[in-house]
Protein backbone atom coordinates (compact mmCIF):
# COMPACT_ATOMS: atom_id res chain seq x y z
CA UNK A 1 0.00 0.00 0.00
CA UNK A 2 1.06 3.52 -0.75
CA UNK A 3 1.07 6.70 0.77
CA UNK A 4 -1.14 9.42 -0.95
CA UNK A 5 -0.02 13.17 -0.47
CA UNK A 6 -3.33 15.19 -1.06
CA UNK A 7 -1.79 18.47 -2.54
CA UNK A 8 -5.25 19.74 -3.37
CA UNK A 9 -4.94 24.05 -3.37
CA UNK A 10 -7.75 24.12 -0.88
CA UNK A 11 -6.06 21.88 1.72
CA UNK A 12 -2.82 23.98 1.32
CA UNK A 13 -4.51 27.00 2.08
CA UNK A 14 -6.05 25.82 5.37
CA UNK A 15 -2.88 23.78 5.80
CA UNK A 16 -1.14 26.93 6.66
CA UNK A 17 -3.52 28.77 9.07
CA UNK A 18 -2.96 25.69 11.25
CA UNK A 19 1.26 25.20 10.68
CA UNK A 20 0.62 29.41 11.86
CA UNK A 21 1.40 29.25 15.70
CA UNK A 22 -0.83 32.71 16.18
CA UNK A 23 -3.74 30.88 14.93
CA UNK A 24 -5.95 30.33 18.10
CA UNK A 25 -7.58 27.19 19.13
CA UNK A 26 -10.97 27.91 17.50
CA UNK A 27 -10.04 28.57 14.29
CA UNK A 28 -7.19 25.96 14.30
CA UNK A 29 -10.22 23.67 15.14
CA UNK A 30 -12.31 24.56 12.82
CA UNK A 31 -9.61 24.62 10.03
CA UNK A 32 -8.58 20.94 11.15
CA UNK A 33 -12.44 19.74 10.83
CA UNK A 34 -12.19 21.11 7.26
CA UNK A 35 -8.88 19.81 6.17
CA UNK A 36 -10.45 16.24 7.50
CA UNK A 37 -13.25 17.07 5.17
CA UNK A 38 -11.74 17.40 2.09
CA UNK A 39 -9.56 14.80 2.72
CA UNK A 40 -12.54 12.68 3.24
CA UNK A 41 -13.42 12.67 -0.70
CA UNK A 42 -10.30 11.48 -2.13
CA UNK A 43 -9.78 8.56 1.08
CA UNK A 44 -13.24 7.17 0.32
CA UNK A 45 -13.04 7.40 -3.60
CA UNK A 46 -12.83 3.66 -3.36
CA UNK A 47 -15.86 2.73 -1.93
CA UNK A 48 -17.99 -0.13 -3.34
CA UNK A 49 -21.87 0.63 -4.04
CA UNK A 50 -24.64 -1.20 -4.15
CA UNK A 51 -27.92 -0.30 -6.69
CA UNK A 52 -30.32 0.72 -4.65
CA UNK A 53 -34.26 0.64 -6.36
CA UNK A 54 -36.59 4.05 -5.17
CA UNK A 55 -38.89 6.25 -6.84
CA UNK A 56 -38.08 10.11 -7.47
CA UNK A 57 -41.06 12.60 -7.70
CA UNK A 58 -41.49 11.73 -11.16
CA UNK A 59 -40.62 7.96 -11.83
CA UNK A 60 -39.22 4.60 -10.50
CA UNK A 61 -35.42 4.69 -10.92
CA UNK A 62 -32.33 3.26 -9.18
CA UNK A 63 -30.00 5.06 -7.36
CA UNK A 64 -26.47 4.15 -6.06
CA UNK A 65 -25.54 3.49 -1.79
CA UNK A 66 -22.43 2.43 0.17
CA UNK A 67 -22.24 -0.99 0.19
CA UNK A 68 -20.33 -1.44 3.52
CA UNK A 69 -21.00 -0.15 6.99
CA UNK A 70 -18.45 2.86 7.70
CA UNK A 71 -16.91 3.26 11.14
CA UNK A 72 -14.74 6.06 12.03
CA UNK A 73 -12.18 5.85 14.91
CA UNK A 74 -10.58 8.92 16.00
CA UNK A 75 -7.47 8.06 17.95
CA UNK A 76 -8.04 10.60 21.39
CA UNK A 77 -7.04 13.10 21.23
CA UNK A 78 -6.18 14.61 18.60
CA UNK A 79 -8.16 12.61 16.20
CA UNK A 80 -11.53 13.69 17.78
CA UNK A 81 -11.10 17.13 15.94
CA UNK A 82 -10.90 15.19 12.81
CA UNK A 83 -14.14 13.29 13.60
CA UNK A 84 -17.19 15.39 13.17
CA UNK A 85 -16.45 16.70 9.25
CA UNK A 86 -16.25 13.15 8.78
CA UNK A 87 -19.44 12.07 10.36
CA UNK A 88 -21.26 14.71 8.80
CA UNK A 89 -20.30 13.22 5.55
CA UNK A 90 -21.00 9.51 6.06
CA UNK A 91 -23.85 9.92 9.07
CA UNK A 92 -24.67 6.37 9.06
CA UNK A 93 -20.89 5.57 10.19
CA UNK A 94 -20.33 4.23 13.46
CA UNK A 95 -17.77 5.72 15.61
CA UNK A 96 -15.56 4.05 17.60
CA UNK A 97 -12.91 5.27 20.29
CA UNK A 98 -9.15 4.60 20.88
CA UNK A 99 -7.41 6.25 23.76
CA UNK A 100 -3.30 6.66 23.73
CA UNK A 101 -0.76 8.97 25.14
CA UNK A 102 2.77 9.20 23.93
CA UNK A 103 4.96 8.66 26.94
CA UNK A 104 7.14 11.92 27.40
CA UNK A 105 10.49 10.12 28.09
CA UNK A 106 10.22 6.81 25.54
CA UNK A 107 7.65 7.88 22.87
CA UNK A 108 5.86 4.69 23.21
CA UNK A 109 2.35 5.26 23.23
CA UNK A 110 0.30 4.14 26.50
CA UNK A 111 -3.11 2.69 26.14
CA UNK A 112 -6.30 4.30 28.23
CA UNK A 113 -9.23 3.47 26.29
CA UNK A 114 -10.86 1.23 23.58
CA UNK A 115 -14.66 1.36 22.42
CA UNK A 116 -15.28 -0.26 19.24
CA UNK A 117 -18.18 -0.83 17.36
CA UNK A 118 -18.32 -4.32 15.22
CA UNK A 119 -15.51 -3.57 12.69
CA UNK A 120 -15.37 -7.13 10.76
CA UNK A 121 -16.50 -6.29 7.54
CA UNK A 122 -16.87 -2.58 7.51
CA UNK A 123 -14.63 -0.18 6.01
CA UNK A 124 -12.49 1.49 9.23
CA UNK A 125 -11.30 5.34 8.56
CA UNK A 126 -8.52 5.79 11.20
CA UNK A 127 -7.75 9.13 12.81
CA UNK A 128 -5.15 11.67 13.83
CA UNK A 129 -3.65 14.37 12.31
CA UNK A 130 -0.46 13.72 13.64
CA UNK A 131 1.60 10.87 12.10
CA UNK A 132 5.28 11.60 13.96
CA UNK A 133 7.05 8.05 15.06
CA UNK A 134 4.14 6.12 13.85
CA UNK A 135 3.76 4.39 17.14
CA UNK A 136 0.15 5.62 18.07
CA UNK A 137 -0.99 4.55 14.50
CA UNK A 138 0.56 1.14 14.74
CA UNK A 139 -0.72 0.63 18.54
CA UNK A 140 -4.33 1.61 16.84
CA UNK A 141 -3.95 -0.41 13.83
CA UNK A 142 -2.81 -4.03 15.82
CA UNK A 143 -6.05 -2.75 18.14
CA UNK A 144 -8.08 -3.03 14.77
CA UNK A 145 -6.61 -6.21 13.53
CA UNK A 146 -7.54 -7.92 16.79
CA UNK A 147 -11.11 -6.87 16.33
CA UNK A 148 -11.03 -8.18 13.33
CA UNK A 149 -10.83 -5.15 10.97
CA UNK A 150 -9.76 -6.45 7.54
CA UNK A 151 -10.31 -2.65 5.35
CA UNK A 152 -8.69 -0.02 7.20
CA UNK A 153 -7.60 3.00 6.02
CA UNK A 154 -5.63 5.84 7.63
CA UNK A 155 -6.09 9.79 7.41
CA UNK A 156 -3.90 12.20 8.67
CA UNK A 157 -2.72 15.64 8.64
CA UNK A 158 0.49 15.42 8.55
CA UNK A 159 3.57 13.40 8.58
CA UNK A 160 7.01 13.03 9.28
CA UNK A 161 9.67 10.63 6.72
CA UNK A 162 10.26 8.50 9.65
CA UNK A 163 6.69 7.86 10.43
CA UNK A 164 5.31 7.13 7.05
CA UNK A 165 8.41 4.81 6.05
CA UNK A 166 7.34 2.30 9.20
CA UNK A 167 3.52 2.69 8.66
CA UNK A 168 3.89 1.77 5.73
CA UNK A 169 6.63 -0.89 6.79
CA UNK A 170 4.72 -2.17 9.83
CA UNK A 171 0.93 -1.95 8.23
CA UNK A 172 1.30 -3.00 4.48
CA UNK A 173 -2.83 -3.35 4.12
CA UNK A 174 -3.36 0.17 5.17
CA UNK A 175 -3.43 3.10 3.27
CA UNK A 176 -2.27 6.30 3.95
CA UNK A 177 -3.86 9.54 3.57
CA UNK A 178 -2.05 13.23 4.95
CA UNK A 179 -1.73 16.36 3.31
CA UNK A 180 2.07 17.07 3.98
CA UNK A 181 5.29 15.04 4.75
CA UNK A 182 7.68 17.24 6.74
CA UNK A 183 11.04 17.80 7.06
CA UNK A 184 12.00 15.86 10.14
CA UNK A 185 11.35 14.46 13.59
CA UNK A 186 13.26 16.95 17.04
CA UNK A 187 15.05 15.16 19.53
CA UNK A 188 11.29 15.46 21.07
CA UNK A 189 9.91 13.47 18.10
CA UNK A 190 7.57 16.60 17.56
CA UNK A 191 7.23 17.05 13.38
CA UNK A 192 9.08 19.97 12.10
CA UNK A 193 7.91 22.29 10.81
CA UNK A 194 4.61 20.70 11.65
CA UNK A 195 1.69 22.37 13.45
CA UNK A 196 2.64 22.00 16.95
CA UNK A 197 1.21 19.58 19.48
CA UNK A 198 -2.17 18.87 17.81
CA UNK A 199 -4.09 18.00 21.08
CA UNK A 200 -3.24 20.97 22.82
CA UNK A 201 -3.97 23.76 20.05
CA UNK A 202 -7.49 21.61 19.70
CA UNK A 203 -8.52 21.83 23.14
CA UNK A 204 -6.19 24.51 24.58
CA UNK A 205 -4.64 22.43 27.12
CA UNK A 206 -1.13 24.51 26.85
C1 LIG B 1 -0.06 12.92 19.70
C2 LIG B 1 -0.79 12.87 18.38
C3 LIG B 1 -0.68 11.43 18.00
C4 LIG B 1 0.67 11.04 18.51
C5 LIG B 1 1.63 11.02 17.38
O1 LIG B 1 -0.86 12.48 20.72
O2 LIG B 1 -2.11 13.32 18.46
O3 LIG B 1 -1.68 10.62 18.58
O4 LIG B 1 1.06 12.05 19.48
O5 LIG B 1 2.87 10.59 17.79
P1 LIG B 1 3.51 9.20 17.37
O6 LIG B 1 3.30 9.06 15.90
O7 LIG B 1 4.95 9.38 17.73
O8 LIG B 1 2.85 8.11 18.15
P2 LIG B 1 -0.52 12.64 22.27
O9 LIG B 1 0.14 11.41 22.77
O10 LIG B 1 0.21 13.92 22.48
O11 LIG B 1 -1.95 12.66 22.92
P3 LIG B 1 -3.14 13.73 22.75
O12 LIG B 1 -3.69 13.56 21.36
O13 LIG B 1 -4.09 13.31 23.81
O14 LIG B 1 -2.57 15.11 22.98
N1 LIG C 1 2.13 14.93 18.49
C1 LIG C 1 1.75 16.16 18.08
O1 LIG C 1 0.67 16.64 18.44
N2 LIG C 1 2.58 16.83 17.29
C2 LIG C 1 3.77 16.35 16.87
O2 LIG C 1 4.48 17.03 16.12
C3 LIG C 1 4.13 15.06 17.30
C4 LIG C 1 3.30 14.37 18.12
Amino acid sequence: MSTTIINHPLIKNKLTIVRNKNTDSKLFRETINEIAGLMCYEATKDLKTTTVDLETPLAKTTGEALATDIVIVPILRAGLGMTDAIHMLIPHAKIGHIGLYRDETTFEPAKYYTKLPVVKDATVILLDPMLATGGSVKASYDILKDAGATDIRFLGIVGSPDGVTYIEAVCPDMPIYLAAVDEKLNDNKYIVPGLGDAGDRLFGTK
